[in-house]
């Protein structure tokens, strides 16, 4: 017998392509990131590199010990976090190799704990005071909250809520890589207004000032679009428990919020 290849759907293959390169240039720039940023911290001391003007290694030298290892804690984990999430979402690695997915996916979580947890700290002691304790709290608390969804909903044997939580999650790790992009963005945006003999403290200082909300904030509205897209469950706000629809034998809670 001849099998026959099932037609190609109309607008099918554009849209699989599209999402090849997409997936691709988010692995390569939460790769770029993740080496760059964080091995720029293993070229010496805080001490020496606050004397090189190296990232925010100035505000960090002056720190207790403790401030300094959550500081190290979380770059190293949440650097590791950002390198392996990409590969987390291959629909070929899941299907070809579920135990490869299912141990990459155990340190991704375990290092999103220790990158929370240490975000967290470090938003203390932000270098943009109380609207970097808001801001990037808020994100490490959520970080760290979806990656428990996440888990809970494939401990709880729910793929589809699973999948839209590990979604959320990696969106807010990726604030990494959006942080970074609005900084440079809001930095080129003030050049043609630019005047004075030294503007760049203070348009560096004017860049920074939104991005601990602007850096995570857009990347999980677009999250949830993506969840819609597929058909996932999607969060829902109901205060009316009778007004929810029965849920399928097999599912969790993880499909609601
Ligand atoms: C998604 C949750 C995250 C939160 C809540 C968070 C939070 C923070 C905070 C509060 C700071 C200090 C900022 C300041 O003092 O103004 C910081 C710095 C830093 N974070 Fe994160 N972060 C997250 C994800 C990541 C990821 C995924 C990476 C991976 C590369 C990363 C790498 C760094 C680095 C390298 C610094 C030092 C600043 C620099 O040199 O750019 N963070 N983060």
């Amino acid at each position: 017998m001849t099998a026959v290849a099932p037609p190609v759907q109309i607008g099918q293959l554009p849209r699989k392509r599209r999402g090849r390169w997409s997936w691709a240039w988010v692995a390569l720039s939460s790769l770029a990131v993740a080496g760059y940023f964080t091995g720029q911290y293993a070229q010496g001391t805080l001490d020496s590199l606050a004397h090189q003007h190296v990232g925010l290694a100035e505000d960090y030298a002056s720190r207790a010990w403790p401030v300094q290892l959550a500081f190290y804690l979380h770059i190293t984990s949440a650097g590791l976090s950002l390198a392996l999430g990409p590969w987390q979402f291959s629909r070929r690695l899941r299907s070809r190799h579920p135990l490869v997915h299912r141990a990459v996916g155990r340190i991704y979580l375990a290092s999103v704990a220790i990158g929370s947890v240490s975000a967290l700290v470090m938003s203390l002691f932000s270098s943009v005071g109380l609207l970097g304790f808001f801001g990037f709290g808020s994100l490490a608390v959520l970080w760290g909250w979806t990656a428990w969804r996440g888990y809970r909903a494939i401990s709880g044997r729910d793929i589809p809520g699973h999948q839209a939580w590990m979604i959320r999650n990696f969106a807010l790790t990726y604030a990494a890589v959006t942080l970074r992009s609005w900084f440079g963005a809001l930095i080129l945006a003030q050049i043609p207004f630019v005047h004075g003999t030294d503007p760049f403290p203070a348009i560096l200082r004017e860049a920074y000032a939104p991005l601990p909300f602007l850096c995570w904030l857009p990347n999980i509205v677009i999250a949830e679009f993506m969840i819609r897209r597929r058909g996932l469950p999607a969060l829902r706000i109901t205060t009316r428990p009778e007004a929810r629809p029965a849920r399928p034998a097999g599912r969790t809670t993880a499909d609601s919020a």
